[in-house]
């Protein structure tokens, strides 16, 4: 499957009241429970851009330690690379359907894992090694058009491609 390259930006301007509910995702980002009433309690419908053939990543908030919160939109068959992530990842899908596709490293090769379909409101949350890039490693494939919510505890450009 060919991966794209994802068009990256930064959202200009939030309003404070949803600046205050982005900084309480990231400090809640060890707590699986309270970052699903958080992210259930966010309206965060917005003009998000559209990346031909591909998907966009808007940067909502960047916390103290490079912690991201990015809202994905998806096209309908777009495809990531398979990456891996910092320590602590969030991601929940706000409209559409997304299919992750699970790897894990042994030795140098990866191995394919389970396959899991997320609809609306779904997530998935992880919790791996500190100071690593290489967690959860997966690859994101958009089924129809979506949104998603991802919340990490780094700087997600940073997690290892493969
Ligand atoms: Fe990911």
């Amino acid at each position: 499957m060919v991966h794209c390259t994802p068009l990256t930006c930064t959202a200009p301007n939030l309003p404070r009241t949803l600046e205050q509910q982005l900084e309480l995702l990231v400090q809640a980002l060890h707590d699986e429970a309270r970052l699903l009433a958080l992210s259930s309690a966010l309206s965060l419908e917005g003009d998000y851009p559209r990346a031909p053939h591909c998907y966009s990543r808007t940067i909502l908030h960047r916390g103290p330690q490079g912690e991201e919160v990015m809202v994905a939109r998806w096209e309908a068959g777009a495809c990531s690379p398979i990456h891996g992530h910092p320590e602590l990842a969030f991601v929940r899908v706000l409209e559409g359907r997304l299919r992750v596709e699970n790897f894990s490293k042994c030795g140098k090769t990866l191995e394919p894992g389970n396959v899991q379909e997320l609809e609306t409101g779904d997530h998935i949350w992880h919790k791996g090694v500190a100071h690593r890039f290489d967690n959860a490693i997966h690859r994101v494939t958009a089924l129809e058009p979506s949104l998603s919510l991802h919340i990490y505890s780094d700087d997600a450009l940073r997690g290892r491609t493969f």
